[in-house]
């Protein structure tokens, strides 16, 4: 874990929010080509606001970590903020990544963006 922030450090050592979310409103789903690394998350939405969040990762610690961090921060958030989240930004809260790292938190931003447009897919569809 040499070169993680020690809030990257925290979070992969105790994920938060890790699981399943029973009949979620949205399911995002990303892999990243490079390493093979998956993230699964799932959402419930209330009032046009993120209100819980689960997800499943296999992948290394920053993988983990953001993925933990993520499904923290954006609860509450309305899906256009969620829309806007960037793996940067993802990375900057958490008090950097190393460099080589920086990709491995494209696969939350990336996972949650997945399940807001889910979501959004099952309103227009009537579900
Ligand atoms: Fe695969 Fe980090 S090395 S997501």
């Amino acid at each position: 874990m040499a070169g993680y922030s020690p809030l990257v450090r925290e979070h992969f050592e105790h994920p938060r929010n890790a699981g399943v979310l029973d009949d979620p409103d949205g399911i995002g789903e990303r892999s990243n080509p490079v390493c093979g690394d998956r993230m699964t998350v799932m959402i419930r939405v209330a009032d046009g606001r993120v209100t819980e969040v689960r997800w499943q990762t296999r992948g290394c610690p920053a993988a983990i970590a953001t993925s933990s961090f993520a499904s923290e921060l954006v609860r509450g958030w309305t899906l256009a903020q969620v829309r806007e989240l960037t793996r940067e930004a993802i990375a900057e809260a958490m008090g950097g990544l190393p460099r080589d790292k920086v990709h491995c938190s494209v696969l939350a931003a990336d996972a949650l963006k997945a399940a807001v447009a889910d979501f959004e897919r099952r309103q227009a569809a009537g579900s």
